[in-house]
């Protein structure tokens, strides 16, 4: 846990972007924790199961057995031995992650994998609570974000290089209500530890803020 560099902040910041490029400028694992809550969420719909319902989310905590891969620099996650990773991008399985992720169960169950990997290997880990939970003492911690029309703009250019077409005010507020979901949770909210630097990306090419991350890390 020494070694490991704590990426926080909001869905479409360039987080994953920002965390994966810095891994592989320093030659370490990156850990995608979304992706852990993302395959929680894909069992609860595949089993029918309402990923609100807390019990019933609690009941199948034992059946999911999630872990993750790396095949290169690629992080693979899998489902029970399967891997799921090309499942997980779906807004179905996108809005049930951010129900599922409010149950403290649920929570507790991610940290505890994400510590027992972070054991492991120097990793950067990307999330919502690294920095204020799972690895709350990492030497290392950032929280990224951008502005939200910012973030709705970015979204827009992905979807229409898959061909997909959507609002540019319907993406927003989708950003705006994801946001407020992440950030509104009662326990482990999506929160900047006091320790963390802030990175903002608005007006920052995802090669500007690798390297200020990457300062921030030597000069330290
Ligand atoms: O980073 P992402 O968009 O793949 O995350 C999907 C959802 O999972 C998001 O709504 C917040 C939740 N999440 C979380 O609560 N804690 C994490 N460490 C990672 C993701």
């Amino acid at each position: 846990m020494k070694h490991s560099i704590a990426i926080d902040g909001p869905a479409g910041a360039g987080k994953s972007t920002v965390a994966k490029e810095l891994a592989r400028v320093l030659g370490i694992n990156y850990l995608n924790t979304g992706a852990m809550y993302r395959a929680l969420a894909l069992y609860a719909l595949e089993r029918g199961i309402s990923p609100s319902d807390e019990s019933a989310v609690s009941s199948i905590l034992n059946e999911a057995v999630i872990s993750v891969k790396y095949e290169g620099e690629e992080q693979r996650t899998l489902l029970n031995g399967r891997d799921c990773t090309e499942q997980l991008r779906s807004e179905a399985v996108s809005m049930a992650t951010s129900d599922i992720s409010r149950h403290r169960a649920v929570r507790d169950r991610m940290a505890g994998l994400q510590r027992e990997i972070a054991l492991r290997q120097p990793l950067v880990l990307e999330g919502r609570d690294i920095g204020t939970n799972v690895l709350y003492d990492a030497p290392h911690k950032f929280f990224v974000t951008a502005s939200a029309e910012e973030r709705a703009r970015r979204r827009q250019k992905q979807l229409d290089k898959l061909g997909v077409s959507a609002e540019f005010q319907t993406i927003l507020a989708d950003i705006i209500a994801r946001d407020r979901q992440d950030s509104g949770r009662e326990y482990m909210p999506l929160k900047r530890a006091d320790d963390a630097v802030l990175i903002d990306t608005t007006d920052l090419s995802i090669e500007e803020a690798v390297e200020a991350i990457k300062k921030r890390i030597e000069g330290a």
